[in-house]
């Protein structure tokens, strides 16, 4: 039996979705909200029968390991280490020679996180070990975290990683060396990108080594206090979180999570037991990175440094994560102390502050009170920096609370707060959507557009009938039925059209028509299929018939208008059945 086989076999299709979803009955189906797309009434159903899942709202289908892959952003072998955890399976990889291209930059990856932890156990580096206790780590953490130190040398990871076995390409492409200008004599020289650094593993959501963010440790005032891999094939970092790995439990069930900026703000959370905090580490926050947060909860609290910076990162992450439908929420911590600092004098207290957290347009209101000095710049400030979160609210009802909050708090009148509002909105353009929703949107209607959304129905309960030993209706005369009313052409263009989404179509039936009722439904459906061909054909009928008037043709206008009565008599008789 194959692993994937195993697995399948040990975790039900209802039990991995529903440790990430909220799962309703549904007949013998399951369903829940989309976690793939926005929606209010759920449409995202689930087989147990299939093992599969299905959505009517965007199409993603698929099974527990597709599932994971789109929910936790990994690729099929990550979704297989998550998986096989849960199910307690063990998995055997192969020999390290015959690994692919991708395996070998993860075990490289692996190795190095492995050299930097034991560098930083090495008896000279007893300094840094001391640093970090000064932060606050503990030595548990340190080893949770796989926190380690790259020498201040030129070569010692590269050299390293080669007598393991991995080539200067293959280094490279790990983000762990960078090549020297050319030197013509001696060919291609690298040399190690972390040097004298405090190393920090940056992990993909199942938890493997991806890269790593370095923070000097003996600061030379030119170098960056921190750098990140570049790049690579396997570090995507507008779509990475760092610690998810480690948070995602405690995100699910904490049903918030809390976004920090800096490694160490996030490892004295975890340690301070706010297990659910994830860190952005560098980069800036992205649609795709408010997406992830989504799957996991709807609910974001921005831990944020109390600087200016931090402040205006915190605005522009809120408005794209409220875009996306987040709840947003603002730390707020004393002056001059970030998390880190915080947590490391007053541990007990950390909660205390994310509880305390306030809606982000009620931080911004008092940042910019306490900040504006001049009076007459305000309502430029509020335009500027309020103003875009009250866009992608859904209800104008919160909309108009918050403008009477502003009014309230800055003496402006609400009435000028409105029409400004107004003004701005017309101006305002949402980014488009990116990633591939609005393409799958457009395809879906498309695909609708073409071909009768009934059509597809009963085409659907025929393909699912058909694949069960025991049918529970005649398929045989459901076929004849189906061919009557659109023509045997017409059903082999059906067949045609429909042959790459067959296995769709019966999993869509399946979820909507497995009741007692089936075959009251489906003459339901045969009869809305009657009617929408009978229309259609007195569309072409009128069509024809204009035609026919323009060359004064009075015999076919009379054959015509004929067709058309019949059509019509018809069409009457099917409605008051
Ligand atoms: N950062 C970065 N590159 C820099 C500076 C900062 O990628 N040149 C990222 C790091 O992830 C850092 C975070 O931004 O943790 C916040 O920056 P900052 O507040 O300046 O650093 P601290 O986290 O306070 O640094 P530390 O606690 O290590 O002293
Ligand atoms: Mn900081």
């Amino acid at each position: 039996m194959s692993h994937v086989e195993e697995i399948k076999e040990k975790l039900s299709v209802e039990d991995v979705l529903g440790s990430y979803l909220k799962l309703e009955k549904a007949g013998a189906s399951f369903k829940a909200l989309c976690p793939f797309h926005h929606e209010k009434t759920a449409s995202f159903f689930i087989s147990p029968a299939r093992g599969t899942y299905y959505c009517f709202g965007c199409g993603m289908k698929g099974d527990i390991f597709s599932f994971v892959e789109e929910f936790e952003g990994v690729d099929f072998k990550g979704a297989l280490k998550i998986l096989a955890e849960k199910a307690g399976v063990k998995i055997v990889f192969e020999n390290p020679k015959l690994k692919s291209e991708k395996d070998r930059l993860f075990a490289c990856l692996e190795e190095a996180t492995t050299f930097f932890s034991e560098t930083l156990n090495r008896e000279e580096n007893g300094k840094i070990r001391e640093y970090l206790k000064g932060r606050g780590l503990t030595p548990e953490t340190i080893l949770e975290w796989h926190i380690g130190f790259a020498p201040l040398d030129w070569h010692p990871v590269h050299s390293y990683l080669k007598q393991k076995g991995y080539t200067d390409s293959e280094i490279e492409k790990a983000g762990l060396i960078k090549r020297a200008e050319a030197s013509h004599e001696k060919g291609v020289r690298f040399y190690d990108r972390f040097r004298g650094r405090i190393m920090f593993p940056i992990n993909d959501s199942s938890g493997r080594v991806i890269g790593f963010s370095g923070r000097i440790f003996q600061d030379d005032g030119k170098s960056a206090k921190y750098i990140n891999s570049p790049e690579t094939e396997l570090y995507l970092k507008s779509s990475v979180l760092f610690g998810l790995d480690k948070a995602k439990s405690a995100i699910r069930q904490e049903g918030e999570i809390i976004l920090v900026e800096g490694q160490m703000d996030i490892i004295l959370s975890h340690q301070a037991g706010v297990r659910n905090t994830v860190a952005l580490s560098g980069t800036a926050f992205t649609e795709s990175h408010a997406k992830i947060i989504h799957r996991f909860s709807n609910r974001l609290i921005l831990a944020f440094d109390p600087d200016s910076a931090g402040v205006k990162a915190a605005r522009r992450s809120a408005v794209i994560a409220l875009r996306e439908g987040l709840e947003v929420k603002a730390a707020l911590l004393p002056s001059g102390v970030d998390p880190a600092d915080y947590i490391l004098h007053n541990s007990k207290k950390w909660k205390d502050i994310l509880a305390n957290s306030v809606n982000i347009v009620h931080f911004s209101l008092a940042q910019i009170l306490s900040s504006t000095a001049q009076k007459s710049n305000l309502p430029n400030e509020i335009k500027e920096n309020i103003f875009p979160f009250l866009y992608p609210l859904g209800s104008s009802m919160e909309r108009s609370q918050y403008i009477q909050e502003i009014a309230k708090k800055t003496g402006i009148s609400e009435n000028a707060i409105i029409e400004d509002y107004r003004k701005a909105e017309r101006s305002y353009e949402p980014e488009g959507e990116t990633g591939n929703q609005g393409v799958i949107r457009e395809k879906k209607l498309e695909e609708k557009s073409h071909r009768n959304l009934v059509e597809r129905r009963i085409y659907g309960i025929l393909l699912w009938q058909n694949s069960l030993g025991a049918p529970s209706i005649d398929v045989k005369r459901v076929e004849e039925t189906l061919k009557n009313i659109i023509g045997a052409p017409g059903f082999e263009k059906m067949t045609d059209f429909f042959a790459p989404n067959k296995n769709e179509l019966a999993s869509e039936a399946e979820v909507l028509y497995n009741t007692a009722n089936t075959a009251e439904d489906l003459e339901e459906l045969f009869m809305h299929l009657e009617q929408d061909y009978l229309k259609g054909n007195l569309a072409i009928e009128i069509e024809k018939l204009s035609l026919a008037e323009k060359n004064t043709d009075k015999d076919q206008i009379a054959e015509i208008l004929k067709r058309c009565k019949e059509l019509g008599e018809r069409i009457q008789k099917l409605v008051t059945k």
